[in-house]
């Protein structure tokens, strides 16, 4: 929930859907876990004394929480933060410590908890992943007695179907749920694990994903990671949103974090940006040779080993790599190799820098994501709004916002291609440098990236039209 947290995209779209969603004349009241990283100070948090130590059973362990509360920074928005420093206190969000599903079993319990003592039931519950797809559950089974939550209904969206919480066996314990619906097929079980994503999917009212075209790709073998079977049986409920962008935090026109601001109108600045960029990146500025971006978790799914074996070809290309990004170990070590042995032409920042994030998309002429899959991708809708032309495989959110750029047909807001290998990788960064030579066509391309309205303004309607349906399904 950006600005409080964040580890990815879906922190960017907690911290900014709910703004638009409340803008439209709803009543939010968002939960978060009380994660260590969070600055209570400087956010203003208060603990509320009346909830002071509530107690929950995991299993056969007790387990108390306090609550938290805050706004939205820049809202009004309503924050509740469940606070269990036994669990929530730990380097990262996200962890792979052998407690991780008593963690979000937690959290999602002292949700369900807090709504009781508040006495607000929400119309809908918004849930996001894995994390909070046992809430569905919850609903349906042990807190089916309360008429509270009579006419509450759940809305579950996943933002990237390679995660999905599969536990064994003895974490139905944890949750509290029946063990004789662990059963093969059954609502619990896939391969033998309890799946928190699959449980979700098939209890919740309404399912989305984060983009129209991830919709259609996790319903095949090739991208559903296991879950095509499970989606297929609620595909009729099944939909595609694309996110949306704050552009309060990303405009070129206002960001505070970099040199030079600049607009469609007059993209001067940007060209200051990237002297400025390339300044603190040692490396030597000339107006023929393209800056390429990169800021990304380094994961399988972002698909830089495609530039593993090919790297020595890239190198004799003519242009220049700025990286930001941290994750896997192999993909940290071949940019930080690169940088090491091309120190002319590349740098790499490892590491997680928000100040240089917008400082990249705003400073380079492209923007780089070969992605195996995204599930929407925000960066690239980032880098089309600040003039940085993207690179991208065209799968998930990354087709349905960048179109190829074609010399035929003259239109086209970036650089896609197809195949998730190495050489249609190269021959399509070739063919975006070939484009850049041509100033005039260049400048076109980049105008039309920047008139793209990427704001929540539509996706937001289409999330509160969704929750009415997610409503209605309920009643029948
Ligand atoms: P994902 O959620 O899969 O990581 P998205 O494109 O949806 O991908 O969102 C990534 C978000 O995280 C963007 O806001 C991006 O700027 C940010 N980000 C990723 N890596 C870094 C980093 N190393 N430093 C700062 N911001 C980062
Ligand atoms: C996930 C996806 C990313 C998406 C983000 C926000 O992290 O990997 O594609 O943009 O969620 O929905």
């Amino acid at each position: 929930m950006f600005p409080l947290c964040k580890t990815g995209g879906l922190g960017d779209v907690v911290g900014s859907l709910p703004k638009a969603i409340s803008e439209l004349g709803n009543e939010v009241k968002l939960f978060l876990p009380l994660y260590g990283g969070i600055k209570t100070d400087k956010h203003n948090l208060i603990m509320l004394p009346e909830f002071e130590d509530i107690r929950l059973h995991i299993g056969e362990k007790s387990v108390f929480f306090n609550l938290w509360y805050g706004t939205l920074p820049d809202s009004e928005v309503e924050v509740y933060f469940i606070d269990c420093p036994v669990y929530f206190h730990r380097e990262m969000p996200y962890t792979d410590d052998p407690d991780e599903n008593e963690r979000f079993i937690l959290f999602q319990l002292g949700v369900i908890e807090t709504l009781q003592r508040l006495k607000w039931a929400p119309d809908v519950i918004h849930c996001n992943d894995w994390q909070t797809s046992l809430i569905p559950v919850y609903l349906k089974t042990n807190y089916k007695w309360d008429k509270l939550f009579e006419n509450t209904s759940t809305l579950l969206s996943i933002h990237n179907i390679g995660y999905q919480g599969r536990f064994s066996k003895n974490s139905i314990e944890n949750a509290g749920l029946s063990y004789s619906e662990f059963y093969h097929g059954g609502p619990y079980e896939l391969d033998g694990t309890f799946c928190f994503l699959k449980a979700g999917i098939l209890f919740s009212e309404i399912i989305t994903t984060v983009s129209p075209t991830y919709a259609k790709e996790i319903q095949t073998k090739e991208f559903g990671a296991g879950m095509e079977g499970v989606l297929s049986t609620r595909k009729d409920d099944l939909y595609g949103v694309l996110n949306g962008i704050d552009t309060n935090i990303w405009n070129p026109k206002t960001d505070n974090f970099i040199p030079y601001n600049y607009s469609k109108k007059s993209i001067k600045n940007k060209i200051k940006c990237k002297k400025e960029l390339l300044k603190e990146a040692d490396i030597e500025y000339n107006e023929d040779i393209p800056a390429i971006g990169i800021i990304s978790r380094f994961a399988g799914q972002k698909g830089f080993d495609l530039m593993l074996t090919i790297a020595k070809e890239l190198m004799d290309l003519p242009f220049q790599l700025i990286v930001l990004g941290s994750g896997e170990d192999k993909i940290e070590k071949f940019f930080e190799l690169l940088a090491k042995t091309y120190p002319e032409k590349v740098n790499a920042y490892i590491g997680y820098n928000n100040k240089l994030a917008h400082w990249i998309t705003a400073g380079c002429d492209m923007f780089l994501m070969p992605s195996k899959y995204e599930p929407c991708g925000l960066n690239q809708m980032y880098s089309l709004n600040y003039g940085t032309v993207p690179v991208v495989r065209k799968t998930g959110g990354l087709a349905d916002t960048v179109k190829d750029y074609h010399e035929f047909n003259n239109k086209g807001n970036g650089f896609t291609f197809e195949d998730s290998t190495s050489y249609a990788l190269y021959s399509t960064i070739e063919r975006a440098l070939t484009m850049f030579k041509d100033k005039k066509v260049w400048k076109e391309i980049i105008q039309r990236g920047m008139k793209e309205d990427f704001s929540w303004k539509h996706s937001a309607k289409e999330y509160v039209r969704l929750y009415g349906k997610a409503s209605r399904v309920k009643d029948l």
